[in-house]
């Protein structure tokens, strides 16, 4: 049965055709034909968080010691006033607080700051819309970019890596960086790409794997109350939630796959009275980096784990609780001239919601992130 969920999720996202055939939810049809007993998702065995494996590197440990510094450090940023951590905190459950993301020097961003749990998995795909290939890729745009402003905006690319090459070895000239560089680059004259590479290798240190979703797939039955199970029913059935159609577990999210997925279910297309906003004030989103008019408004599907804590929600941070995103979604997503049409209303009733938002809540990742004892 697992099987066969696994081969719907993945032949729907392949064929993007019509809804395929339904195994129903363990109820007799209304024509009176005997009841078909399906087995619950719920009672079968779930996939656990696959190990992460990444190449050997001798220096990795000295690395992520100077990347966890680099991460908290305000000094990194062009007006000395943020830190990647101040848009990724434990408190937002390492999202971002406000609905649009503010960057350094009080710059006004077009997105919302995602969760970066378990960014190491992400498969040639970074951000809302994918454009970054590699995890370094993505720390050198948040960093050069308007988020930490490293290099004034109009900076061409290649003054871009002067900028951050010149705070690079700036910061690697104080004390307690000297140190740390010196242990992570041994005999390297200090440049941008060392600090990227640090902090790319302190992200993949952020490994949400023991939710209690986790420990549940790894065999302990107890570990979901009676809620969050009917709520990992609703999710995971296609005759109910069928979140996991992009909600692919264990990531509960798309971007483990090669070059991740993006779908528009009509977020950030009308204002609040339900017209269309003009087009110049859409955000196109994967279309900008495809240059396809079918991604036209297409996001990545995001992570759900540590949802429960990462208010507000979506890529304009435009729903503030998770029962009014939930509803959202489980009603289809909002009407648009390129709305994926599987995004159904799924008719779910009051107590299936409730349910849903119950499991949520069991993805809830326990980890947080600190800065080192030693601030340099
Ligand atoms: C001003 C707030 C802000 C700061 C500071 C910031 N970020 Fe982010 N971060 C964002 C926003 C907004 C996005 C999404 C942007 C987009 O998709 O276009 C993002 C996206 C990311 C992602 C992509 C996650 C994914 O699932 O694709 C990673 C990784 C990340 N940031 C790491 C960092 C690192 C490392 C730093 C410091 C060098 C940093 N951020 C600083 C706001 C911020
Ligand atoms: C067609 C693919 C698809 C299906 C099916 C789907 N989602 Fe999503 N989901 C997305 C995409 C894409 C986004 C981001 C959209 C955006 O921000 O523009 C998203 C965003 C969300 C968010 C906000 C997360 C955040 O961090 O901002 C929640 C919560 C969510 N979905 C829950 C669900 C639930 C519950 C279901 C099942 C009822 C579901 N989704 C079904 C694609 C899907």
């Amino acid at each position: 049965m697992k099987m066969l969920f696994a081969v719907l999720a993945v032949g729907l996202l392949a064929c993007g055709s019509k809804k395929s055939g339904d195994p129903g939810t363990g109820t007799g049809s209304a024509s009176g034909t005997p009841a078909v007993q399906v087995e619950l998702p719920s009672t079968l065995p779930q996939n656990p968080l696959p190990k992460l494996i990444l190449a050997d590197d001798p220096k990795r440990a000295e690395k992520v010691a100077l990347g966890n510094a680099l991460f908290f450090d305000k000094r990194l940023s062009g007006a000395n006033d943020l830190s990647c951590y101040d848009c990724h905190k434990n408190e937002d459950g390492n999202g971002g607080h406000d609905p649009l993301a503010i960057g350094s020097g009080g710059k006004k961003l077009p997105r919302h700051s995602p969760v970066i749990w378990n960014v190491a998995y992400w498969n040639n795909a970074f951000y809302w819309d994918g454009r970054a290939k590699t995890l370094e890729d993505n720390v050198k745009g948040a960093w050069g970019g308007g988020n930490m402003g490293g290099a004034p905006g109009d900076a061409k690319p290649e003054e871009v890596v002067a900028a951050l090459d010149k705070r690079a070895a700036e910061l690697a000239a104080v004390a307690g960086y000297k140190k740390l560089f010196e242990a992570a680059y041994p005999g390297t004259p200090i440049k941008a790409e060392h600090a990227i590479g640090a902090i790319s290798e302190y992200m993949r240190t952020m490994i949400c794997n023991d939710t209690k979703f986790d420990r549940f797939a790894g065999g302990d039955k107890a570990a979901l109350s009676d809620a969050e199970k009917r709520g990992l029913d609703v999710f995971m059935m296609p005759s109910k939630g069928n979140c996991l159609l992009c909600h692919t577990a264990p990531h509960f999210s798309a971007m483990g796959k090669e070059g991740g997925a993006y779908f528009n279910v009509g977020i950030g297309i009308k204002d609040a009275a339900g017209a269309d906003l003009p087009a110049d004030k859409v955000d196109i989103g994967r279309m900008k980096v495809s240059k396809t008019e079918a991604d036209w408004a297409a996001f990545k599907v995001p992570s759900l784990r540590n949802v429960s804590k990462s208010a507000p929600y979506f890529h304009d941070g435009s729903v503030a609780k998770l029962e009014d995103a939930v509803k959202l979604m489980a009603g289809g997503g909002i009407t648009n001239k390129n709305k994926f049409a599987l995004l159904e209303d799924r008719k779910l009733s009051a107590a299936e919601l409730s349910d849903l938002v119950a499991f949520l809540g069991a993805l809830e990742c326990p980890n947080k992130l600190d800065p080192p004892k030693d601030m340099p």
